[in-house]
């Protein structure tokens, strides 16, 4: 462990753009809160800090897409995640906001001291831009083909299928998400961080990080093999931190400018007298928790904007985690494919620790891991319920059957003290994990002393001795429930609530890392009779969960709303009542019918890909609805003059729309 004077942790400032999911908590928000909670209990000063990034494309798409102001939807979000949080037991001290008053005031002297020192770059250059919604496209107001070749959809910032951080201008066929169309190239001034420049400088600093996690290294090194280049720290978006200098209408600072200088406001709202010491001091340990598509702005970006400023600490370590998946699929939030917090602390109230449990067993510390409910089950069943949870309550309830509740006195120190022995070090491997950023393994290890326990209970049986030497009998249970109290402590910065109510039943409070060992409850103390703390998880319960999972995803098929448009764009459509007077199958094509149809004005052909839903016969004579100003389009060397009206589920089902009467032909539909 880094033996600085205090610690600085902070945990990745999420987008106020959607609830919490279990990747996020296993990303970073669970291996911080263990971290911290650790630290505490070794009576360390640490500060633990978070909070909502509030600003960024992905916040004003959020708010199109809803039809909501930017504002709105980040004081939604930010409520519905804190109170996640609050309630899952993430012990943030400070949870802030990028949008407070004190963090634009903050980054934007930040800017503004880099600016004053020279460091940007003021370059014009052509950008894309949305003619029809007279916006610049930066970040995800862009899509296009990734240079991986994997990806059609990449965003103008990032590939989510190759990783790659990109620009837009690294884009094949880039299209404006507002709408749809391909962009222009228009000039415009931004200011750019001179990455390339700035580039030797990070080299010493990553260079010298040699117990960094190889996949942050791995990362970093990719990026510096590649060459950085300059980066613009400004954005043309009215949604944002403004531009603190002259010139700079309708521009503000880049959302990777401004999100992380946010664990500096949190800071400083926090400890408004002594933020610095924290800051500025090189006896402050910096750790950044975060996931990995996180890594570059932790270990580079931010990192550079630090070293500018020359007055800043920088992080000491950056342990990324990779992303966890959901039954073996990538998590993803726009086909509801996640199992989002607040869900699930509806469903399983007060069972914040179990999930805890799976997650920390399962976190994708090297590699992606996988989430998934019967494994939850099994792992709450086999493991809480059946080790942790039965040994703990069989020592409270062999105390009350021989002791009436009240912990015996213990012949002498050395009696068993090989168990004390082999429970030293098991806690000082838990502690070596957890300073190595090793949480599963430190998680094992935890339930290893549940088994030491047990297994002193199987080998000196007290039950079976007490008749003829109930001295022999004070001896075990007295250890027994030494060791209880350990688990209660160690348990603490995993499972903190199971941690809680071990000492309630302990009847004692008030217990730190530095009190493990061999006597920490005094004889004739009372303690509760029984201790039921882990329950078991039926498989209806389980199985009610999968069938959620999959509906909410099945109901996520269904398309969302396509951009608002004005009445006038409406009125531009024809669509009339026809019927259909021909129908014939297309040699060779087996979606396409050939019909002609009768629209009141016209007998015309129209190619309609149906032909798995309907045969020709079941077609004829049916009233129709019909595009007729659709531009005439060939297809199998037919050309098609119009489109057929027909719903789709977006599930492989068609049905074809028509009126419910026999209105005339050639009437508009409107
Ligand atoms: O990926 C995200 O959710 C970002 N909002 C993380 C920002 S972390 C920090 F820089 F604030």
């Amino acid at each position: 462990m880094c033996q600085k004077k205090r610690h600085l942790v902070t945990a990745a400032l999420i987008y106020a753009n959607g609830p919490i999911h279990i990747g996020h908590l296993a990303g970073c928000y669970i291996p911080s809160d263990l971290y911290v909670r650790f630290l505490r209990s070794k009576g360390k000063d640490v500060k633990f800090i978070s909070g909502t990034d509030e600003h960024g494309v992905p916040i004003t798409i959020k708010a199109r897409d809803e039809n909501k102001s930017p504002q709105e939807v980040v004081d939604h979000y930010y409520k519905l995640i804190n109170d996640s949080f609050k309630e899952f037991g993430i012990s943030f001290d400070i949870f802030s906001r990028t949008s407070k008053e004190i963090h634009h005031k903050t980054s934007s002297e930040f800017f503004l001291n880099l600016y004053d020192k020279g460091t940007f770059q003021e370059i014009t250059s052509s950008q894309y831009y949305d003619e029809k919604e007279k916006q610049f496209l930066s970040d995800r107001y862009i899509t296009g083909e990734c240079p991986c070749g994997n990806n059609n959809n990449a965003y103008g910032d990032q590939c989510e299928v190759c990783g790659k951080t990109l620009s837009p201008m690294d884009l094949k066929n880039p299209k404006s998400t507002l709408s749809g169309n391909s962009p222009i190239l228009k000039e415009t001034k931004n200011w750019y961080l001179p990455m390339d420049k700035l580039q030797g400088n990070i080299e010493k600093y990553i260079d010298k990080k040699k117990d960094w996690k190889s996949n942050v290294v791995g990362q970093c090194k990719s990026w510096l093999n590649d060459g950085l280049k300059p980066r613009a720290m400004t954005r043309d978006l009215d949604w944002g931190v403004s531009v603190p200098i002259k010139n700079a209408d309708g521009k503000v600072l880049y959302v990777w400018f401004d999100a992380p200088i946010g664990y500096i406001t949190a800071t400083k709202e926090l400890e408004p007298e002594n933020w610095e010491k924290y800051w500025k001091d090189d006896e402050t340990s910096l750790i950044h928790f975060i996931g990995k598509d996180n890594i570059v702005f932790h270990t580079i970006i931010f990192p550079m904007m630090l070293m500018e400023h020359e007055d800043y600490i920088l992080p000491e370590n950056v342990p990324a985690n990779e992303f966890m998946n959901l039954e073996g699929e990538k998590i993803s939030t726009s086909r509801n494919w996640a199992v989002w917090l607040h869900e699930y602390l509806n469903d399983f109230p007060d069972m914040q620790d179990e999930l805890r449990y799976c997650l920390i067993t399962n976190l994708p510390e090297n590699k992606d891991s996988d989430f998934s409910w019967k494994d939850f089950q099994q792992k709450n069943n086999n493991e809480l319920v059946a080790i942790l949870g039965n040994y703990i309550n069989r020592v409270f309830v062999l105390c009350d059957k021989f002791f009436d509740k009240k912990v015996p006195g213990v012949s002498s120190k050395d009696i068993d003290s090989e168990i004390f022995t082999d429970l030293k070090d098991i806690i000082e491997k838990i502690e070596s994990s957890i300073e190595k950023f090793r949480f599963r393994e430190a998680m094992s290890y935890v339930i290893d002393v549940a088994r030491l326990g047990n297994k002193y209970l199987t080998d000196t049986e007290p039950w079976k001795i007490f008749k003829d030497n109930p001295e022999r009998v004070k001896d075990i249970i007295y250890n027994s429930i030494q060791i209880v109290a350990n688990i209660s402590i160690i348990c603490g910065p995993f499972l903190p609530f199971t941690s809680k109510k071990i000492k309630e039943h302990l009847n004692i409070n008030d217990l730190n890392w530095i009190d493990t060992g061999s006597e920490i409850i005094n004889p004739d103390h009372i303690i509760s009779g029984k201790a039921h703390i882990f329950s078991k998880i039926e498989d209806e319960i389980i199985e009610d969960q999968i069938k959620k999972l999959k509906l909410n995803n099945e109901n996520d098929k269904i398309m969302p709303q396509k951009n608002i448009i004005e009445f006038d764009d409406f009125t531009k459509v024809d669509i009339r009542v026809g019927t259909v007077t021909e129908a014939e199958n297309i040699p060779k094509s087996d979606k396409l019918l050939k019909l002609k149809v009768d629209t009141g004005l016209d007998k015309r052909t129209i190619l309609s890909g149906i032909s798995k839903y309907y045969s020709p016969e079941e077609i004829l004579n049916k009233k129709v609805m019909v595009l007729i100003n659709l531009k005439p389009r060939k297809m199998m060397g037919f050309e098609s003059q119009g489109m057929l009206l027909l719903a789709d589920d977006g599930d492989g089902n068609l049905s074809l729309m028509q009126p419910d009467s026999n209105i005339s032909n050639g009437s508009v539909v409107a």
